[in-house]
């Protein structure tokens, strides 16, 4: 008993872990991998916005031309620029050492990114810390690439959707008078001012949103088609059940 309630703690705990992070501010993603029209958006961002420094290592064209419903001639003429085969791998040109001289870091490759993030069994936490990550960024005139980021703060990226959002002024921590010397630098939040990106707020969450979405799409590609075979595979179980349970009585009939 006492071993079953250990195992029950090392399996729950984590999770609990990861739920008490949310309540530090993490932003609700809404993932919805129903929603085909937007992970098709999410995939054109993500093409567009991401694929320059990012790669996509384990999911192939292929696939995401069939779960999507992108024709393969739009994925050839759209998504492949440098001649690969619809069925390779979503890597992409920039290499991984370029990267690394460009910002000191190599832009890792995204396909798990909302699993790496996910606190142990939150599935629903990784994609919001993606989602709250894209949302944090904010001026920081000290840092190369001119932005900072709440969440994973000095982080080596920089604001790609600055255009779209704008760039977010930070919230300082009051100076507490009591404590010469404290610092002013804290950052506690931060403040769009409207109007200085090309997309409204609510546009940019969508936005940020159906990336995020496609980016859950893409850690798991088999996951809707799971789902989707559930219900059959229960309905054909039960009427084999049925059968089998037939089948027996049959038998033992005779057996009486
Ligand atoms: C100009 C290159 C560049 C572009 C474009 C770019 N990123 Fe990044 N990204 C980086 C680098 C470099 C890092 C590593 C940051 C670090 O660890 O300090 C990073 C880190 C990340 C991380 C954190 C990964 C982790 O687990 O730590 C996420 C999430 C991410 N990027 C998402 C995106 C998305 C979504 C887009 C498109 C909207 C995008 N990035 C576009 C360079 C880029």
């Amino acid at each position: 008993m006492r071993k079953l309630a250990c195992l029950l703690a090392m399996v729950l705990l984590p999770g609990l872990a990861g739920a008490a992070d949310v309540t530090l501010g993490l932003m609700d993603a809404e993932v919805d991998l129903g929603d085909k029209a937007s992970l098709q958006r999410g995939a054109k961002y993500f093409v567009n916005y991401c694929w320059g420094c990012h790669s996509l290592k384990y999911l192939r064209y292929q696939r995401l031309s069939r779960d999507l419903d992108i024709p393969d001639e739009l994925v050839e003429k759209y998504l492949i620029w440098d001649g690969s085969k619809i069925s390779a791998p979503m890597t992409n040109a920039m290499r991984a050492k370029q990267a690394k001289d460009w910002f000191g870091t190599a832009a890792p490759d995204l396909t798990l990114v909302t699993r790496r993030h996910d606190g142990g069994l939150n599935l629903s936490r990784g994609a919001d810390w993606v989602y709250t990550f894209l949302n944090s960024f904010y001026r920081d005139d000290e840092s190369p690439t001119g932005v900072n980021n709440l969440l994973l703060p000095n982080a080596a990226m920089p604001h790609v959707l600055w255009r779209l959002q704008g760039t977010a002024e930070p919230i300082y921590k009051p100076a507490d008078p009591h404590t010469p010397g404290s610092s002013q630098r804290e950052v506690v939040g931060i403040r769009l001012v409207e109007g200085v990106g090309a997309l409204s707020e609510a546009e940019y969450h969508r936005m940020t949103r159906d990336i995020v979405n496609f980016l859950v799409y893409a850690s798991e590609p088999f996951k809707s088609t799971r789902k989707a075979l559930g219900v059959p595979v229960l309905f054909f179980l039960i009427v084999f059940l049925a059968i089998i349970y037939l089948l027996k009585r049959e038998y033992w009939k005779d057996v009486h």
